[in-house]
């Protein structure tokens, strides 16, 4: 049987809870300096995963324990050591091949360097989420009755491992694709280079509230730890697909604008009876923060490499081969994973309220014209 471990990080201050439940009402320079200070360790055995065909998985989340922000803001070397040691511990307890988790496979180049100095083969998980992002984007659209051939799309992020990756998959099916990222150069450079190849019109902009209020579908896959997308900006009837996490689009969008669909588009359904348990704890399950047997579509990458007992660093770096995610869909889909019903601001998103966003956004709609 193939083994995995998935390096995981807490994204938020009132995630940290979820690992450490000591946590929980602390301060927040409290928790800092405490996760700052504190090393890599096992969190979860993860039992269970099972393909139709009777293969079998298990692994380790393995927890390196830093918010996003320490990611990005400690030295290089440090938040290196940290991840390649959460990897180390992984595959003492067996793993043959590693998956990089939110942050850990953003920081630096994108699991390049992590990779060569981990023992194991080591995947962000990227080539996954962006077949299922894809994937959750144009499902959001039908269920909005978003038709895509009449729809500007617009990709934050879109200069990313995942966002530049978006950007050619949804060009295909769009009639004109905005791109938007902060860095301007690297946008304009990105842009030139695929612009020709591209079968629908495209532009770019850092201006992102402007590109929103152009946006029929929008995908979001950032590094920002900041939400950046604001209700007051989006279109009457907007989908938004998110890949980013932690979350881009403002919690005040479930408030204030009934008339738009928020999904969160990197979540798979995992094949089996997947157990995930607390390894300090024995006996009690860890929360993953999604629904049961759910996971997120880079570890459901890495999952479905350890069934194929694929150990290869299958996805590194920020230029994602397309046949690498058409090829992971496929094995995914055959290892039983499939996407996840769908879920928005952390909770699930009934038939019901489908129907009461789509009655809210043609009003809204009818009001604007
Ligand atoms: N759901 C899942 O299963 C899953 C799996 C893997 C990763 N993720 C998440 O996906 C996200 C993207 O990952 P990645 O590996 O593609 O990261 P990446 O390669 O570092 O790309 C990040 C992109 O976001 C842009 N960006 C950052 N801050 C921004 C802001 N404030 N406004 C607009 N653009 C901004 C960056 O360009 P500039 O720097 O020029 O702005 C770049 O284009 C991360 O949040 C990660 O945690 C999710």
């Amino acid at each position: 049987m193939g083994k995995f471990c998935f390096v995981i990080h807490p994204l938020s201050f009132e995630d940290v809870a979820r690992y450490e439940p000591g946590a929980a009402g602390k301060g927040r320079p409290i928790v800092s300096k405490i996760l700052e200070w504190m090393p890599s360790y096992a969190a979860a055995h993860v039992t269970g995963v099972r393909a139709p065909d009777g293969r079998e998985t298990e692994g380790w989340f393995v927890a390196a324990p830093l918010l996003p922000q320490q990611m990005l803001d400690l030295p290089r070397e440090e938040v290196y050591a940290r991840i390649v040691r959460a990897i180390e511990i992984g595959a003492q307890l067996g793993a043959q091949i590693a998956g990089l988790g939110a942050f850990s496979g953003v920081v630096g180049d994108g699991g390049v360097t992590i990779s060569q100095r981990a023992s194991i083969p080591v995947t962000t998980g990227n080539s996954l989420t962006i077949a299922a992002g894809v994937e959750s984007f144009f499902r959001g659209a039908a269920e909005m009755g978003v038709d895509p051939a009449t729809a500007t799309a617009v990709v934050i992020g879109a200069t990313g491992s995942i966002g530049a990756a978006c950007v050619r998959m949804i060009a295909l099916r769009v009639r004109e694709i905005v791109l938007v990222a902060r860095n301007e150069t690297r946008l304009r450079k990105f842009h030139e280079t695929i612009a020709d190849e591209l079968p629908c019109p495209s532009s770019y902009t850092t201006a992102l509230s402007a590109a929103v209020r152009r946006g029929d579908m929008i995908l979001t896959a950032t590094s920002s730890t900041q939400e950046i997308v604001e209700p007051g900006d989006l279109k009457a009837g907007a989908v938004v697909c998110e890949l980013s996490l932690p979350h881009d689009v403002s919690r005040r969008v479930a408030l204030e604008r009934p008339d738009v669909l928020v999904l969160e588009g990197g979540n798979m359904r995992v094949p089996g009876e997947p157990r995930i348990m607390r390894v300090r704890e024995p006996g009690r399950e860890f929360d993953l923060g999604l629904p049961p047997g759910t996971a997120l579509a880079c570890m459901s990458e890495t999952m479905t490499l350890a069934l194929e007992e694929r150990f290869e660093s299958y996805t590194l770096g920020r230029g994602i081969d397309l046949e690498r995610v058409l090829e992971i869909e496929r094995l995914a889909k055959r290892a039983g994973f499939e996407l996840a019903d769908l879920r928005a601001f952390d909770l699930a998103i009934t038939p019901e309220q489908l129907a009461k966003t789509r009655a809210a956004a043609a009003a809204r709609r009818a009001v604007a014209s």
